[in-house]
């Protein structure tokens, strides 16, 4: 174990746990966004380096979306070493979210419940943290995550993910269509073909808009049945997806014997499994040929290669992150690169998908 992740749970972490879940986070990023930049991060040339989209990323790891939801702390998640990191869910206009309490630690199962609701500062106040961003930007690549405000009646809501792109599209390496929050009503409704192939035409126009085109994923739910999986991504590659993330939290309960617990999403260790379930399911669906950035339940470098071996060409990390601390990072990218050299594997791109049969 490295000494920054001791340090982490036996000090850090029984302070920060007695703090409730929120402010806990607050804290933490308003800390790390205070932190001098460093140029550290991202790792030099080396096998975890890999190339999607036309993307450089210096190591297939990734902060999930939802932890830094209005670009408050860019420079850090270089300083942590992630290859990228996910900004969002970024709303249109700003918006508060779900009334308190909205989010729940599960310590026995590593994992959280949150029902927020997408609180978000909205575009316009996290365009410039964007902009200063890219002015120098480092060797970390950024994604948005966007989704519609909760108030948007149904009839408008690609209208607010057209907004989003035409604002900040510019900014991002990629970006991810969030259709699959379980805490914004209607949301997930988005991933029937039908309506997806409506809003993904309206996306793809908005998206031709911009001088510099990122490119477009699709982030789905971990509680859809494998045929659906298939439809919907027959849908999204044949109107211009170019990958997904799987996956977003998940509903269920009874299956982690979690039948009390809060409503909301659930992530963590007991997601896993599901979501490893969601990656195989898309990369058979896809035939391999849009990547998948894995998520769900990932907190060692064993976690990691599961999901990439099932069909991930980038994983992301958020549960993880609260329960081993942010050196978590450096300990995944070591112990990859040991699992790479121990099997002979030279790039990451070879390990992808090797585990489907
Ligand atoms: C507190 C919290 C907030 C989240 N907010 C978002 C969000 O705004 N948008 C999104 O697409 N996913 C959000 N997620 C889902 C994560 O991006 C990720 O898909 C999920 O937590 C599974 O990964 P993990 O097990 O590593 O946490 C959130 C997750 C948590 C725990």
């Amino acid at each position: 174990m490295a000494a920054a992740q001791f340090v982490y749970r036996n000090l850090l972490r029984p302070i920060l746990f007695r703090l409730d879940p929120e402010t806990a986070h607050r804290a933490t990023l308003a800390f790390l966004a205070a932190l001098p930049a460093l140029r550290r991060g991202g790792g030099g040339p080396g096998p975890l380096q890999t190339r999607l989209w036309h993307i450089d990323f210096a190591n297939p790891i990734g902060l999930a979306a939802g932890l830094d939801k209005d670009g408050r702390a860019l420079r850090a998640w270089q300083t942590m070493g992630f290859g990228f990191a996910e900004i969002g869910t970024i709303t249109p206009r700003p918006q508060t979210g779900n009334e308190r309490p909205r989010m729940w630690r599960l310590p026995e199962h590593r994992a959280l419940i949150n029902r927020l609701g997408f609180p978000s500062l909205g575009m316009d106040a996290v365009a410039p943290r964007l902009e200063t961003f890219r002015r120098n930007p480092g060797r970390i690549k950024i994604g948005l995550n966007f989704g519609p405000n909760r108030i948007t009646p149904v009839e408008r809501v690609a209208d607010d993910y057209v907004r989003l792109i035409t604002r900040l599209g510019a900014h991002a390496d990629f970006i991810v269509i969030n259709v699959s929050s379980p805490n914004t009503p209607g949301l997930r409704e988005w991933q029937a073909p039908q309506a997806l192939a409506r809003l993904l035409d309206r996306i793809i126009d908005a998206r031709r808009m911009l001088a510099e085109q990122p490119a477009l994923l699709i982030k789905l739910a971990p509680d859809l049945e494998a045929e659906m999986i298939a439809q919907i991504c027959a849908t999204a590659a044949e109107r211009g997806a170019e990958g997904f993330v799987a996956g977003n939290t998940t509903l269920a309960r009874a299956e982690f014997g979690l039948v009390d617990a809060p409503p909301g999403g659930l992530s963590g260790q007991p997601l896993m499994v599901r979501a490893r379930a969601l990656i195989e399911t898309v990369y058979h669906a896809t035939g391999g040929r849009l990547p998948i950035i894995g998520v769900g339940g990932i907190s060692t470098a064993q976690d990691a290669w599961g999901h990439l071996r099932a069909g991930a060409s980038l994983v992301e990390i958020y549960t993880g992150l609260i329960y081993e601390g942010p050196a978590l990072v450096g300990v995944i990218k070591h112990d990859l690169m040991h699992l790479m050299q121990e099997g002979g594997w030279r790039s990451i791109s070879e390990v992808t998908g090797s585990g489907v049969t």
